[in-house]
């Protein structure tokens, strides 16, 4: 379960798409309706890498070439695993709620921090 407080940026826009995200992340690590919270999941973080790289066009973010390119290894990994979990095996299901719990906490605490620090000091609080 990952802990919602521990995850904020202080750049509304971001924090709010990465509360919605994660919300469905613990949601899938408690059963239900797997399929549906997996292609939910791949939906949501895909508007949200989209937010994330105009915001970093916007504000000519010197670091913008590696984000960009954390998010296309995270779109690989998670292609990889999409069919196999979709089958709705339970241990499948699991492989990919560890893989998104890790990945995203780890992306958010580096990389979506150093971001925020990025837009904080340029005064863009409210960014898009
Ligand atoms: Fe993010
Ligand atoms: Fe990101």
């Amino acid at each position: 379960m990952i802990d919602l407080t521990t995850t904020v940026l202080g750049v509304p826009v971001m924090d709010y798409q990465h509360r919605s995200l994660l919300e469905l992340i613990n949601l899938l690590g408690t059963g239900g309706n797997s399929t549906g919270v997996i292609a939910g999941c791949q939906a949501y973080a895909e508007r949200h890498f989209i937010v994330e790289e105009s915001i970093m066009e916007a504000y000519g973010y010197p670091g913008r070439d590696a984000h960009v390119a954390a998010h296309d290894a995270y779109r690989k990994r998670f292609a990889g695993l999409l069919a196999p979990a979709l089958n709705g095996s339970p241990v499948l299901t699991r492989t990919m709620h560890r893989f998104l719990e890790q990945w995203w906490v780890e992306h958010i605490g580096h990389v979506d921090r150093e971001l925020a620090e990025f837009l904080k000091s340029k005064g863009a609080r409210e960014a898009a």
